[in-house]
């Protein structure tokens, strides 16, 4: 992996939902590299959160990457939706029904950057054909549905599979669930390179600190783990 560049990505779950475009703005201004939007859809997860109608108007709020994460079953009759609106990743679950290559291959066609996603519980295995199709994979380290809960620590063993998996392939590895700044190093360290944070970046005072913290933490897991296996 490029070891230099870590990626973070706040997820707008744990913004102020009323103030949404302005939230927006200021993770960017803060300096974050994507936009985590969490889409959730009563069914496939056991909350309800935001449709392509709010994705197309937080679009004028920044030019960051839209990194939409559709926790959503099916997914397929949405996808145009979620261009259209201005995604730019648009990551489908594995657990999300049959055709995972078929909604990777619709994502291709639509011009975005396909992402694919493993809940807690699947293996990854379950990537090991789609790797010559996806620009993202996204290991859940919490059960999706919410943000605010707590590392699931066995995930760690499957990101670092994962790493391996990717070989030399321009894949980002996105981590998302419980990421703080001793959990960020751990992950980065397994070979993560992109960071989803939720209640991390928002309950702070400060985005850009802590933004700025969570970019610190995981360089210098980077620079460990390097002299570790040097
Ligand atoms: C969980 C979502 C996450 C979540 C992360 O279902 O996919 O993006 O909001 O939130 P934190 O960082 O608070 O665990
Ligand atoms: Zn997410």
């Amino acid at each position: 992996m490029d070891s230099t560049v870590v990626k973070i990505a706040p997820s707008i779950l744990s913004a102020d939902f009323a103030r949404l475009g302005e939230e927006v703005r200021a993770i960017d201004r803060a300096g974050c590299d994507y936009v985590h939007v969490d889409v959730m859809d009563g069914h496939f997860v056991p909350n309800l959160t935001i449709g392509p109608g709010v994705v197309a108007a937080i679009r004028p709020y920044t030019d960051k990457p839209l990194d939409v994460h559709l926790m959503i079953a099916p997914a397929d009759p949405y996808l145009e939706a979620f261009a259209a609106a201005g995604g730019d990743i648009l990551t489908v679950h594995v657990e999300a029904g049959p055709h995972v290559h078929r909604s990777l291959q619709k994502i291709k066609s639509l011009g975005k950057r396909a992402g694919v996603s493993l809940n807690p519980g699947t293996p990854e295995s379950t990537l090991l054909h789609l790797l010559d199709t996806v620009d993202l994979i996204l290991v859940m380290t919490v059960n999706p549905g919410f943000g605010g809960q707590s590392f699931i620590t066995s995930q760690l063993q499957k990101i670092r599979r994962i790493r391996e998996m990717i070989g030399s392939r321009a894949i980002d590895l996105e981590v998302d669930g419980g990421i703080n700044n001793e959990t960020a190093g751990e992950v980065i360290a397994a070979g993560a390179d992109v960071l989803v944070a939720g209640n991390a970046v928002f309950t702070g005072p400060d985005y850009g600190e802590t933004i700025a913290g969570l970019r610190a933490a995981a360089t210098s897991a980077q620079v460990r783990s390097r002299a570790y296996t040097a």
